[in-house]
């Protein structure tokens, strides 16, 4: 079977864990610190912060700006659910603008309608590796003052208009074992602010500044040594790894005509966390199983619109917007990770064109 997903480790991982482990420090240490400041670069931000995941990298983002119970953020109810679960993590409610569907993106155009004098932050996510139309967006937080937190969990190292991913806002990652580049379980703060990088050192660690001096309600949320040893050796193979994720999808771009291929649109740097096609002219999900039956593992993300989970019904949401609807149930994603070899690329598309 070829795997949706299929994470790539070597000598350079285990080196790094057997260093950690023979150092005697596991827990927070200086690998986590070496972690951020190799993590910062790739952003070209002033500060990253380790968290213990994308999830917690985000509440700890939206707390930073003082993000709470009244607030409201805008959001893509096209994710994976723990962008808006974040939000209401912090007592705020997310607010769903609806997306395009050749980018999956939140469509800036429709943002401005859904500005409240309650809205504090626009959350745009980067969904599958692209970015999402950050011009637009900077402007209208900049117009009303609003926070911009990115949903970057599966956008290491994208770009828009040669600004990395992360550093236009404050920056969330996520490190999980299925993205880009992992530390198994992790996530990741980006800023330039130097008061929003405070707060998210401060909250991640039980608001303690000095050992056993709490001031702040505070998390235990921090990364550990062993697992930033596992994502030091991995953003050091970010770029082999994308790159090879871009020339994937440049092969199934072109030999693909089942189904609406992904784009990249001019001025992103697509990096392809997912590669997923639009079935328009055929039965989803029969056709996830006979991709199945010929080898090809596909999957689904996302089957059901945020608002729509029971999580969101329970608190009274009531949205259906037009391009989610279709989007959710149209979409699957095909492998396109950096261990496919040719003849798996063949094997994919002789199983999607003959659907
Ligand atoms: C878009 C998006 N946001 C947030 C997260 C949460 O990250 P984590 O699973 O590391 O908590 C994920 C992870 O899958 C994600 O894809």
């Amino acid at each position: 079977m070829i795997t949706i997903s299929n994470p790539q480790f070597g000598d350079e991982e285990l080196n790094l864990l057997r260093e950690v482990l023979e150092s005697g420090i596991v827990a927070q240490g200086p690998k986590v610190a070496q972690f951020e400041e190799e993590f910062a670069s790739l952003c070209g931000t002033k500060y990253a912060i380790a968290t213990s995941s994308g999830t917690t990298a985000l509440h700890l983002a939206l707390l930073a700006h003082g993000i709470g119970p009244g607030d409201e953020v805008i959001t893509s109810p096209f994710t994976f659910i723990a962008s808006a679960n974040s939000v209401l993590f912090t007592g705020a409610e997310p607010r769903f603008v609806d997306i395009h569907a050749d980018t999956f993106n939140i469509a800036p155009e429709l943002v401005e309608a859904a500005i409240t004098p309650r809205t504090k932050a626009i959350m745009p996510v980067h969904l599958y590796g692209l970015m999402a139309d950050m011009d637009p967006i900077m402007e209208l937080a900049e117009r009303y003052g609003l926070a911009v937190i990115e949903d970057a969990a599966q956008a290491h190292g994208a770009t828009y208009k040669g600004r990395p991913a992360g550093s236009f806002g404050t920056g969330c990652f996520s490190l999980y074992a299925t993205k880009n580049m992992t530390s198994a379980e992790g996530g990741m703060v980006t800023t330039d602010d130097p008061a929003v990088a405070e707060q998210v050192r401060l909250l991640r660690a039980h608001g303690s500044r000095v050992r056993y001096h709490h001031d702040m309600l505070g998390y235990n949320f921090r990364l550990t040594d062993l697992h930033a040893a596992v994502g030091l050796a991995q953003i050091r193979k970010l770029e082999r790894f994308n790159a090879a994720r871009q020339a994937n999808a440049e092969y199934l771009n072109r030999h693909l005509h089942r189904v609406i291929t992904p784009c990249e649109p001019p001025g992103h740097k697509h990096v392809w966390h997912q590669y997923t096609v639009r079935a328009t002219n055929f039965d989803r999900d029969q056709a996830i199983e006979a991709l199945k039956q010929a080898g090809v593992g596909a999957a689904i993300f996302y089957p059901i619109p945020v608002y729509r989970q029971q999580v969101y019904l329970d608190r009274g949401y009531t949205d259906s917007l037009p391009t989610t609807e279709e989007v959710t149930r149209q979409v699957f994603s095909l492998p396109i990770h950096p261990a496919l070899t040719q003849a798996d690329l063949e094997t994919i598309v002789a199983a999607v064109e003959s659907l």
